[in-house]
């Protein structure tokens, strides 16, 4: 998919700009041609010689150079390139793309071109959560600038949190998939995907309600990287504030039964994601408002349709991939592998949702996959990572059972 692709990559001034030799190296690995502008910031942490060297190109720096303005121009340097990758991508840079500034060689391309741009942002926990720049950041995503990362972990400056640039193998990843989606092809065109998310709410009486705090991002991420991999992708979800992802056919639930219905009416289909927090039980309901009075009311649960374990059912018309998620507070792996046995499904991503996790309603995840072959550890990964990755092995598996 990067054969031949002609990336532009700006290297900003932060720490990461020593992981930009390794993803050069494996751009061109897979037969894409880099270009690099190295900023006066990056130029603190990787030399212009190690940049021109690794991508066998001049490397970029200076906006008022005679000699590159007569032999490339900068104008010409934004254009002729298919993407513009920002990596790493400082507050500073974003700052800037978001004003609109252009006071070096690297703004000046990034306001001069007609092509995509990429960021992989780079910094501080507190700099990276700070309004202003979470601000720029949904501006630049309201211009269609596609954003790779960060990642949680230990970040240079000694803190820990979110602001790690993502990895190589994840901007590689995102690239990929930029192009698959770009030339309208992917390795999941012509896969059917369901995908349950978020919370289902189990009303008590007409008014009140039993439910849980599934915020739904892990499961609409999900949903969304399946359909930039290709697939075509039903997308069932509990009530949630996430926003209905592009490209993705949303059928809008709020009890497990109604999730159980509207999942059988979306058979068949090849890849089956059930991200959702379905509650166990309902409530053998009051149609009438509960009143309070002298007794307090007991509460008689039924217990719902397990839509994991239905759906894995063996038999004709079964799902090729069925993936469960497993949400435990103890024995996370053990548990999980016990659900896979129990639910009949092919993998479990098992997610710790002990307190203080953050797994439910958080933006990131600590997941684990069990599959038939073991049990593999991912580190702590902001959702949309998390399902990038997901989908990625969902496509490895398909193209060699499917
Ligand atoms: O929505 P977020 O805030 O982003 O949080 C994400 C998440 C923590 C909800 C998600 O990552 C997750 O773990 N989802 C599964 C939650 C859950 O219900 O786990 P469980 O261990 O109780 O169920 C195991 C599996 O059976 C799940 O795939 C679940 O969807 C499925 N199930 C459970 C009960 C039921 N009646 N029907 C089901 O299909």
């Amino acid at each position: 998919m990067l054969e031949n692709r002609r990336i532009l990559l700006i290297v900003a001034g932060g720490i990461a700009a020593v992981k930009v030799p390794d993803l050069i190296r494996r751009l061109r690995e897979r037969g894409a041609h880099v270009r690099c502008i190295l900023t006066n910031g990056g130029a603190q942490f990787v030399t212009p010689l190690t940049l021109a060297a690794l991508s066998g190109d001049k490397c970029y720096q200076d906006l008022f150079d005679l000699k590159d303005e007569s032999e490339m121009g900068h104008i010409r340097l934004s254009r002729e390139a298919d993407i513009i990758l920002v990596a790493p991508a400082t507050a500073d840079i974003m700052a800037k793309m978001v004003a609109g500034m252009a006071d070096d060689l690297a703004t000046t391309a990034l306001l001069a071109t007609d092509k995509p741009v990429m960021i992989a942002p780079s910094m501080n926990v507190m700099m990276w959560t700070h309004p202003a720049t979470q601000s720029n950041l949904q501006i630049l995503k309201t211009r269609e600038v596609k954003v790779v990362g960060p990642s949680a972990g230990d970040l240079a400056c000694g803190e820990v949190g979110n602001g790690r640039m993502a990895e190589v193998p994840e901007i590689i990843a995102a690239l990929t998939r930029f192009f698959q989606k770009n030339d309208g092809r992917g390795p999941l065109t012509g896969y059917k995907a369901l995908v349950t998310s978020g919370p289902t709410l189990e009303p008590i009486d007409p008014v009140r309600y039993i439910a849980n705090r599934s915020s739904g991002k892990q499961g609409h991420a999900v949903a969304t990287a399946l359909a930039e991999l290709g697939a075509s992708v039903t997308l069932v979800s509990g009530p949630t504030h996430e926003a209905d992802p592009d490209g993705v056919a949303v059928i809008h639930v709020e009890t497990a039964r109604q999730m159980m219905k509207a999942c059988s009416e979306a058979l068949p289909a090849a890849i089956v994601v059930c991200a959702a927090a379905v509650a166990d039980w309902s409530v053998e309901g009051a149609g009438q408002k509960l009143k309070k009075g002298d007794k307090t009311p007991a509460l008689k649960f039924t217990e719902n349709p397990d839509i994991l374990a239905t759906l894995s059912q063996p038999g004709p018309g079964r799902p090729g991939l069925v993936v469960g998620f497993a949400a435990e507070t103890e024995n996370l792996i053990e548990n999980a592998k016990l659900k896979r046995a129990k639910k009949n499904c092919d993998w479990v991503v098992a997610n710790d949702v002990s307190t203080g996790s953050g797994a439910f309603g958080g933006d990131s995840n600590t997941v684990h996959l069990v599959t038939a072959d073991g049990v593999e550890s991912w580190p702590t990964l902001r959702k949309r990572a998390v399902a990038e990755r997901l989908a990625e092995r969902i496509a490895a598996y398909v193209q060699r059972h499917l």
